[in-house]
């Protein structure tokens, strides 16, 4: 008997709904709060604060999933496993929204916008939306095979660091005076755990 293999082309397009379903989510989640602040400057900056939080979630799960499948094969991790690039991208289009909400709030309230702002916020800020935008680009097998696969994984590894420590920093500023922000510190903490425990089951593998 001749077992026929699925068609890749059949396979692909099906995991991008997973970040079109993603995108539409937190358009509309930004959108209903947006309105239901009547765009307010509050409102604004609650979009600004949505799209980290979502960002984060999203981010935490990439960043941890290969190491997951690795430790806990399962269905589920599994499935993680083989969306990681379309939730990364993901995590692109969630700071593409905190972007533009940041535009908005400077416009409308420019005295308030320096009031939340400093100049460390930009340049930390800043280098990790370089990373995010070259990581975004070079997600597609077209760009990545034009970058090269020692140039990909560099790029992509120093890039989660950096990712992963501007999300520490931002959500750390906060925990110093808010306890609310602790459980997303402990997540930054347990995702870098999973990695470093998952990342020792594959030398042991080796
Ligand atoms: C130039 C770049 C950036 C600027 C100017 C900026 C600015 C801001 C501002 C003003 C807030 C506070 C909003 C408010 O309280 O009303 C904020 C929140 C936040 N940002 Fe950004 N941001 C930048 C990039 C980033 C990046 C790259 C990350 C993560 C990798 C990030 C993560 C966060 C987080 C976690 C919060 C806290 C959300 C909360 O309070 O729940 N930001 N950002």
């Amino acid at each position: 008997m001749t077992v026929v293999a699925p068609p890749l082309a059949a396979k692909a397009p099906s995991r991008w709904r997973l970040f079109w379903l993603l995108a539409a989510i937190i358009l509309a989640l930004s959108g209903l709060v947006a309105y239901r602040g009547d765009f307010s400057v509050e409102a604004v900056r609650q979009v600004v604060r949505l799209t980290a939080q979502i960002s984060l979630m999203l981010f935490c799960t990439a960043f941890s999933a290969s190491a997951l499948a690795h430790r806990l094969p399962g269905p589920p991790t599994l499935f993680l496993r083989r969306h990681r690039r379309q939730i990364g991208l993901a995590v692109a289009f969630s700071h593409g929204v905190h972007a533009i909400a940041l535009v908005v709030f400077s416009r409308i309230d420019p005295a308030q916008f320096n009031d939340a702002t400093n100049t460390a916020m930009f340049v930390f800020g800043g280098l990790a939306y370089l990373f995010i935008i070259a990581m975004a680009a070079t997600s597609f097998d077209r760009t990545a095979a034009w970058l090269g696969s020692r140039a990909w994984r560099i790029l992509h590894t120093v890039g989660g660091y950096d990712i992963w420590l501007t999300f520490v920093i931002a959500e750390g500023k906060r925990a110093v005076h808010d306890v609310h922000y602790w459980p997303y510190v402990a997540l930054l903490v347990a995702v870098m755990a999973l990695r470093w425990w998952g990342g020792k089951a594959r030398a042991a593998a080796r």
